[in-house]
């Protein structure tokens, strides 16, 4: 049975089937018509809604974490023991303190006040992101260029962006604002507590493990299952492609999948840890990933997406896999049969094939510290300088999938590169690295004849690919004019200051 909290019921549902989003379910069996259907592509965000959920804070004392996301692109199944939060709970009818007059919750009040909606079609999205904005943010004030990242999966077509974000700045720099979610916060926690964090089979093919050795089990059982991590890539298969998923098995109970975590000589993520997550934890290891993961999709789909779906896709254009290729991270796949490692770079076989096999599942990744700690070097320290840097080139700043995406990790000593790993996606049919490009930086300074080396090189390595995104030329240029990017950053760092304050 699948139980879920919405306006403050605790629903059961026994027989959804396995692949009904919850935008779906919100309008067509609950003609509840005030969350919107734009694009049914996790693309402009007209269909945001807010997923609160047990978590323990830093005190270790339970509370409720709030976090947007596609409900066009999300499973009913993922709601299992969590709150939803539309955009029609959210005006208040009782409890103060709520805008006399109207009622509005002041993430519309802000709206309505700053002019900040004309067809109104975007609104009730941006009103929901404005909403797990207000409830997530953490410093005040806050910056615009945090407003424009919380903002970056909503589109508007017709208003401007600048009232929209003049109205966040208001409502999120207003310091602590208290609504009827807050004044429910005990009930509401009381509530989910009485909601089992068990196994769900709800008999119409939805799974919902608790543990690695049920997930195993049914996956050897159900091996024509879809494994459903974040659901931002396997429901486009339902909302464009009109494909049915007959049975599902989700990983999002299984918390053995979702952890960040530091041994003596690596770290581990578990690959149901959200983008959100892994963005979170790895920004204090290395800063300089922090603006690529910021590129990643909107904030609605990183909070969905998982570590694990970015490689399980096999995209040729995904983000983390040349970032996980250059800092030479391995992964696990593991299944009832017993666990093997593989290196990631290996892990990738042809257009869309991995290695992994029909029972197996993706069950961590690792990353060597020493791709961020020059005192872990087999090497010792010896004077080794580390540089890690990791590019995306989009058509679109924010929430646009890369044409090209570089990750170079060098060790250098003085000016001299020792040793270079790259992972490069978008560039061949799998994100792979660029073995002779390596051999060509290893040992030299990144001068002009060894940048024309490089670019070289680098058509030994790869015969772009030519799609609607970018043209095989297109890739080839960009991918050369990194080379020439990365050593300017390394030789001139205030260059690397001045791009990314322009965004690029
Ligand atoms: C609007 C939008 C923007 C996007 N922007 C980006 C972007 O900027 N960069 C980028 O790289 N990607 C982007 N994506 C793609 C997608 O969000 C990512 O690939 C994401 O990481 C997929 O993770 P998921 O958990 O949602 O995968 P899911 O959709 O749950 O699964 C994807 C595939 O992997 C399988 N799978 C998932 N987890 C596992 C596992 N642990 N073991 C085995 N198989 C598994 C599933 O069965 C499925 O076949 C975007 C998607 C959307 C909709
Ligand atoms: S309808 Fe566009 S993101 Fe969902
Ligand atoms: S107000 Fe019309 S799309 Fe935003």
């Amino acid at each position: 049975m699948l139980q879920f909290l919405h306006q403050n019921q605790i629903i059961n549902e026994a027989r959804l089937p396995a692949d009904l989003t919850v935008l779906d379910y919100l309008r067509e069996s609950q003609s509840l018509c005030g969350t919107k259907e734009g694009c049914a592509s996790g693309d402009c965000g007209a269909c945001t809604v807010v997923i609160g959920e047990l978590v323990q804070d830093a005190e270790g004392n339970e509370t409720i974490r709030y976090r947007s996301a596609n409900s066009c692109i999300t499973f009913v199944g993922a709601l299992h023991g969590k709150q939803l939060i539309t955009v029609d709970e959210l005006t208040q009818k009782t409890n103060p303190p709520s805008d006399t007059v109207t009622g509005l919750h002041p993430s519309q009040r802000v709206i309505v006040e700053h002019h900040a909606s004309q067809c109104g079609f975007c609104t009730p999205g941006f009103v929901m992101s404005l909403f797990a904005a207000m409830k997530t943010a953490k410093d005040v004030p806050v910056s615009r260029e945090y407003i424009n990242e919380q903002l970056g999966g909503n589109l508007c077509r017709c208003t401007g962006y600048r009232p929209i974000i003049d109205a966040a700045e208001k409502l999120l720099n207003c310091g602590d604002i208290v609504d009827q979610f807050d004044h429910n916060a005990g009930d509401t926690i009381q509530a989910l507590r009485g909601i089992a964090d068990n196994s769900v089979e709800t008999g119409s093919g939805f799974f919902r493990p608790v543990s690695l050795d049920q997930l195993y089990l049914l996956k050897q059982q159900h091996p024509d299952a879809a494994v459903l991590g974040g659901g931002t890539d396997l429901a486009l298969r339902v909302t464009q492609q009109l494909d049915s998923l007959e049975s599902v098995i989700m990983l999002d109970g299984v918390a053995a999948l979702s952890f960040v975590t530091q041994t003596s000589d690596e770290i581990r993520i578990g690959a149901g840890t959200s983008l959100t997550g892994f963005r979170d934890a790895l920004v204090h290891y290395c800063p300089e990933l922090d603006p690529l993961l910021a590129r990643f999709a909107g904030t609605q789909v990183r909070n969905q997406a998982t570590v694990g779906g970015n490689f399980a896709n096999a995209s040729p254009v995904g983000d983390l896999p040349p970032v996980f290729i250059a800092l030479n991270a391995s992964l696990v796949l593991a299944s009832a049969r017993g666990e093997r490692t593989v290196k990631v770079h290996e892990f990738f076989v042809s257009y869309k094939e991995t290695l992994l096999q029909p029972d197996e599942i993706i069950r961590e990744f690792m990353i060597p510290l020493a791709a961020f700690d020059v005192s872990l070097l087999p090497s010792g320290d010896n004077g080794i300088r580390i540089v890690n840097r990791f590019y995306k080139v989009s058509k679109r700043i924010d929430d646009d999938i890369s044409a090209v995406c570089a990750a170079f990790h060098l060790q250098l000593s003085g000016n001299t590169v020792v040793a270079a790993s790259t992972g490069f996606g978008g560039m061949a049919a799998i994100p792979k690295r660029a073995q002779a490009l390596e051999a060509t930086l290893a040992g030299r300074v990144l001068d002009e004849q060894c940048l024309l080396d490089a670019v070289v090189a680098l058509t030994r390595d790869f015969q772009p690919i030519d799609d609607v995104r970018a043209t095989a030329e297109y890739r080839s240029k960009v991918s050369a004019n990194l080379l020439h990017r990365l050593a300017a950053e390394i030789y001139t760092p205030d260059v690397a200051t001045t791009v990314e304050s322009h965004g690029h």
